[in-house]
């Protein structure tokens, strides 16, 4: 049984910004304990982990329950603001035939951008736009810096707005890196880079588990890239705020949730019991309140004028 190395993973994912890999017993791991899964593929805690069963289903509606065509798009469900990181597909057992993995790299599409019609560039950077996903839309520029990570972000579904229109062809004719992912390989690819799509198939018994990690220290991104993103945030208001106490104490307050025994918490962390406690109830209450105060529902379209104006307030 060879041993899984996550240097050489986090290796090929800043080389290629995805890993085709074996790894014995991560997917029964996965099944039973998604985060102890985590913590072994990426070598160290995460800070969230969601697991997700990909198989059709009759009527399926989602892309993760039917045996459609997928197209290209990033995974843009957000916790506290970031997406996830890394998206980890484990094969249970893959299509007879179809079913293949596409992924297109965005640091090379933009980098293309950025020489060939640098005001298109310019425009992914700065305008923000209202990214529709069946989750719940996503209100960014594509190119935005969240949580200190470089993220790109793009709907499945067809674009709606003037920008989404003008970016659909550099997609449509970008180089895609095509894959088929057998029975106990592991894909793990770069979330914040890649954007990934999926051949239709016709088998009800493809079966994927999907875990999203977002992992506790930011990724990486190409200095020019980083540099130009950060140029344009640091005309925001709403610049990223440094790792604080009430993060740390949180992320501990998370593995209390999750089982991890109290005891095993205080000599870890150099915590009390008692202490550990009195987080957790106070993470609770505060995350109670905060759901009674919640607004029914956001206006996107008045937030997106908002920001627009403020945004040609500070970059005039
Ligand atoms: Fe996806």
């Amino acid at each position: 049984m060879s041993e899984h190395d996550p240097t050489a993973l986090h290796r090929m994912l800043t080389e290629h910004g995805h890993a085709l890999i074996r790894v014995p017993g991560l997917r029964e791991q996965a099944q039973s304990d998604p985060w102890g899964a985590a913590r072994r593929l990426w070598g160290e805690d995460v800070a969230l982990v969601e697991a997700h069963p990909i198989h059709p289903v009759p009527h399926g509606r989602s892309y993760a329950s039917n045996q459609g065509y997928t197209p290209l798009h990033s995974d843009s469900q957000m916790a506290c603001g970031v997406p996830p990181r890394v998206q980890v597909m484990l094969c249970v057992r893959p299509a007879a035939e179809g079913g293949e993995t596409l992924l297109l790299d965005t640091w090379a599409l933009l980098e293309r951008i950025a020489a060939e019609e640098p005001e298109l560039f310019h425009a992914l950077l700065t305008w923000p736009r209202r990214i529709p996903f069946v989750f719940g839309d996503v209100f960014d520029p594509t190119v935005s810096l969240r949580g200190g990570n470089v993220v790109f972000t793009h709907s499945p579904m067809p674009a709606n707005d003037e920008l989404g229109g003008r970016l659909a062809p550099w997609i449509e004719r970008a180089p895609l890196v095509e894959l088929r992912v057998e029975a106990d390989e592991v894909l793990v690819v770069d979330n914040h880079r890649m954007l990934h799509g999926r051949r239709g198939f016709v088998d009800p018994e493809r079966r994927f588990l999907r875990l999203l990690l977002w992992t506790r220290t930011p990724g990486q991104a190409p200095e020019w890239l980083r540099n130009a993103v950060t140029a344009v945030q640091s005309a925001f208001a709403s610049a990223v705020s440094p790792p604080s106490e009430a993060q740390r104490r949180l992320a501990i307050v998370l593995e209390h949730l999750r089982g991890v025994s109290p005891g095993i918490l205080a000599r870890r962390h150099g915590v009390p019991e008692p202490e550990l406690y009195r987080w957790r109830d106070v993470a609770l209450r505060a995350a109670q309140s905060a759901l009674e105060e919640l607004p029914s529902a956001v206006d996107y379209h008045e937030a997106a004028e908002q920001l627009r104006r403020a945004l040609d307030r500070k970059l005039c």
